[in-house]
């Protein structure tokens, strides 16, 4: 009999992701407020503004995910909004966030929350940002007032959202604030702060609750040499692997520095070491990359933006499995990319949350087989046992994407920020079935994306 339904286990967290810049509105506190504010940085010249207006009323779209039948959501706390001064906290920004879990908490939709989402009070900015060593205590009073607040109505805490991410995006490409580009020792520094810091929030949660379950998200990104054969482009692939996707889980594991973390320090990392009480993962695309000598920059890889990969036959480059290029440049569709990945965290022997994992796509026409053919490794996982506990999906509805702006749509809701209006898109039916019936099945792939039909569900 082929098979024709995957179940996922009883209890699975099935939810959306957001963070507060991103959704809130009216963020006037932190350095995106300003960065948004210069001429030429967010495309079209998109601010945030409004954002889906969670501030003033997040239950609309509490409402949205119960209609989902989502059982878990992952929304990020605005540190700017809860410490506006250095070392003064604001009484009614912790009442709203207080309001906002028990509006989840009514609706049976568990919170994970983010302490720190790519967002900085001002007063931090202007001392350094993350480049300042003294943020880690900073950010650990701050982690202190927070559990001590709001720790009845949370236990699940996402110290920091990606800080490969954030290092590398605003120290090496400049596309976020402070728009630096091409400091790869500033980045590194930036990096194992944010490590650190991860670390003492580890800490401070632990000795104020006692059921708490503390992780990080990790973005990783699968590298592969644009040149199967070439070896020069295997090493650059692995070489950007390991200091982009492993030296953050090796550091936080073990307590070891990776070689390029170990530079330009004296610092020890043994602190670090077990501080994961699980990790999440964000995983969107894969990067292709090739060597390039001049790209000292990026540790000698040239990223290979996806439309090229079009152009790539002339590199003998031949797209195997036919996977598909996402809008916008976002990188190449491959959920192979997932499940070695996932591979590789479980291995840890530690609860993997997929964290992220979404695709901009403003009419549709991709998400809902990249839905079902992300979903398929992460069933596949669970069959392994890896203890793969949750997955949310980014996002909920279409929200300010830093410095794309609005053009990037990763809504399973379209959202017009003008309006504020929502409606529905089919991969948010299908996510609803998925979750309904707590399986991916072959009845959703004929109706949703029958193209992928033989790939999920062979005969
Ligand atoms: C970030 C999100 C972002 C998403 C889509 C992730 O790396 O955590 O804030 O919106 O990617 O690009």
């Amino acid at each position: 009999m082929p098979v024709t339904t995957h179940f996922f286990p009883k209890g699975f967290k099935w939810g959306t992701a957001t963070s507060a810049h991103q959704v809130e509105g009216h963020n006037t506190n932190n350095q995106w407020a300003l960065w948004e504010q210069q001429d030429g940085r967010i495309v079209n010249g998109d601010v945030a503004g409004r954002a889906c207006d969670w501030w003033r009323n997040c239950e609309g779209d509490f409402d949205r995910m119960l209609e989902l039948g989502l059982n878990a959501h992952r929304l990020s706390l605005e540190w700017s909004r809860i410490e506006p001064t250095q070392g003064q906290f604001d009484s009614a920004a912790l009442d709203r966030y207080r309001a906002m879990l028990l509006g989840l908490r009514h609706r049976g939709i568990e919170p994970m929350v983010t302490l720190h989402h790519f967002t900085n009070p001002i007063w931090l900015a202007e001392q350094g940002g993350w480049e300042n060593e003294a943020v880690i205590a900073w950010f650990a009073r701050y982690v202190r007032v927070v559990v001590d607040t709001l720790g009845d109505l949370c236990d699940l805490w996402c110290t920091i959202n990606e800080p490969n991410v954030y290092a590398v995006l605003a120290y090496v490409a400049g596309a976020h604030p402070p728009g630096i580009q091409g400091a790869m020792p500033r980045s590194l520094a930036v990096l194992r702060h944010m490590l650190m810091a991860h670390a003492a929030a580890y800490q401070v949660l632990h000795e104020r609750q006692v059921l708490a379950r503390v992780g990080l998200a990790h973005h990783m990104r699968y590298f592969s040499p644009l040149r199967p054969n070439n070896p020069l482009d295997a090493l650059v692939a692995n070489f950007q692997d390991q200091v982009f996707n492993q030296s953050v889980i090796t550091a936080l594991t073990k307590g070891q520095w990776s070689l390029a973390l170990r530079q330009g320090t004296s610092q020890s990392a043994r602190g670090l070491r077990g501080t994961l009480d699980w990790i999440g993962l964000n995983y969107y695309t894969r990067q292709f990359t090739m060597f390039d000598i001049s790209s000292r920059a990026t540790l000698f890889g040239r990223v290979i933006e996806p439309a090229m990969l079009r152009e790539a036959e002339i590199f003998g480059y031949r797209n195997p499995l036919q996977t598909e290029i996402s809008d916008f440049n976002y990188g190449e569709i491959y959920p192979d990319g997932l499940w070695k990945l996932l591979q590789r965290l479980g291995r840890l022997e530690i609860p993997i949350y997929i964290a992220e994992n979404g695709l901009p796509d403003a009419d549709d026409d991709q998400r809902p087989a990249f839905l079902m053919q992300h979903l398929k490794p992460i069933w596949l996982g669970i069959q392994f046992c890896y203890d793969i506990m949750g997955y949310y999906h980014w996002s909920l509805t279409d929200n300010f994407e830093w410095s794309e702006g609005w053009r990037m749509k990763f809504g399973l809701y379209e959202l017009d920020p003008a309006t504020q209006q929502r409606i529905l898109r089919p991969s948010g039916r299908l996510f609803a079935d998925i979750v309904k019936s707590n399986s991916l099945n072959r009845a959703q792939a004929e109706k949703f994306a029958p193209h992928i039909l033989p790939r999920l569900f062979p005969v």
